[in-house]
């Protein structure tokens, strides 16, 4: 994506340079912006608290802290009762959701999935299921950990058809413990919808199975919602929705609404093992994090504002496969729910076309004004579409508008390939 354009206002899904050209931003930022730019009644509250005080030591926020942490804790899945509010980005909260369950069990290894991304201090691009983050430092640190092939169908890694499968990548868990791990397994971290890596939407089932598994080796399960939660999905939690039931779930980006940096840990109350000193940061829980948490947790909590973007997502989701239909020689597959969609772009083999999708998100964004982003950590050939959760049927249909003019320009070139 082209860094040279310069940006001076946003609203909503619109983004607007000092030269008023208007672009719309279909990825809401780095899937961080759950109300857009500048949601006003977010911007008030900084307005205030920037005038009034900006920082104070987490010594004197802790009221305030727990006041958001019950906010969030009211919509957590059943049995998750307890928090955690001293993390400003994902990263750590992750490192966080690790640190507990290894304290709580005492054991150090940790499982992953194949394409997942947990964030980029050392040790998540380390537990992350992703080589390319990790090869320039794979000498500086190197925790227990291993990976298993993710639960994605459209490629299944074992060539088996869902749903007779045997869930054979929930299995392979199993296969590490006997023979990779040194029986020190402590805990498993998942994304309900593996985001970076594709928009990799598990199939019904598959959690049921990797809860009964984590239940019966005692693996702390961990559900990374830093991209899922706060709604992306239509629901609050997306862990909710799949019955993943796991015992810690982490958020961030979607948490600060428009932006503003803030993570949390979230456990079943046996899991609150850390002492304050054990997991925390300088601006974690700090005021700004804290005031824009707190009125974006109101905002998505009203009525009706979920289930807009569960509807919304059904029509999102028909634009998308109605584009899959005309344009189905290129579009491989379309999968998603809520905000949270993801478009695979092969060649004609049916092989992933990482240099068609970069073409289409380029394209989109000099020629059409159109913000898209692709997916690095996987195979690299998904086209992410993940507007903010204020965007209207209305935005939905213009972002969609565009993709189909974008996409009527893609041509063949070689008997085996397209181009734009
Ligand atoms: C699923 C997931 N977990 C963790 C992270 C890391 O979050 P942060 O960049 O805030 O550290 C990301 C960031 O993209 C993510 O997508």
């Amino acid at each position: 994506m082209s860094a040279n354009i310069e940006f001076t206002k946003g609203s909503g899904i619109r983004l607007y340079t000092s030269h008023d050209e208007e672009y719309i931003d279909a990825v809401s930022g780095t899937f961080n912006l759950a109300l857009g730019y500048s949601h006003p009644e977010v911007v008030e509250v900084l307005q205030k608290q920037v005038k009034d005080l900006i920082h104070v030591s987490s010594s004197f926020t802790g009221d305030l802290a727990a006041d958001v942490l019950n906010s969030i804790l009211e919509h957590a899945p059943q049995g998750i009762t307890d928090g955690w509010m001293r993390d400003i980005i994902g990263s750590t909260a992750n490192e966080g959701a690790v640190k507990i369950a290894n304290k709580f069990n005492g054991k150090n290894e940790v499982i992953s999935l194949s394409l997942s991304h947990h964030g980029q201090t050392l040790f998540a691009t380390n537990i992350s299921g992703n080589a390319f983050r990790r090869k320039s430092f794979s000498n500086t640190m190197q925790s227990q950990h291993a990976v298993v092939p993710a639960p994605y169908c459209y490629r299944c890694p074992f060539s088996a058809k869902y749903p007779n499968c045997g869930y054979l990548c929930a299995e392979a868990v199993y296969d590490y413990v006997e023979y990779g791990s040194s029986d020190h397994v402590s805990c498993m971290i998942m994304e309900p919808i593996l985001g970076n890596g594709g928009n990799i939407v598990p199939p019904a089932g598959y959690f049921e199975r990797i809860k009964q598994i984590c239940e019966e080796l005692d693996i702390v399960l961990i559900s990374d919602e830093v991209q899922t939660g706060i709604g992306r999905t239509g629901y609050m939690f997306a862990s909710e929705h799949f019955d993943m039931e796991p015992d810690i779930i982490t958020l961030a980006k979607g948490l600060g609404g428009i932006g503003i940096p803030t993570a949390a840990i979230l456990y079943k109350p046996e899991f609150a093992v850390l002492e304050k000193w054990e997991h925390s940061y300088t601006s974690g829980g700090n005021l700004l994090s804290l005031g824009a948490a707190k009125k974006t947790m109101e905002i998505v909590s009203r009525e009706g504002f979920l289930q807009n973007v569960r509807d919304n997502g059904i029509v999102l989701g028909n634009l998308l496969n109605g584009l899959k239909e005309k344009f189905g020689h290129f579009i491989g597959d379309v999968r998603g729910m809520g905000y949270m969609w993801g478009l695979e772009i092969v060649d004609k083999d049916g092989a992933p076309d990482v240099k068609l999708t970069n073409r289409i998100i380029d394209n989109a964004l000099t020629d059409h004004k159109l913000i898209l982003r692709g997916s690095r950590y996987g195979f690299g050939n998904v086209v992410k579409v993940r507007p903010a959760l204020t965007a209207t049927v209305d935005d939905i249909e213009e972002i969609c508008g565009r993709l189909d003019k974008i996409f009527s320009q893609v041509k063949t070139v070689t008997h085996a390939s397209y181009s734009l």
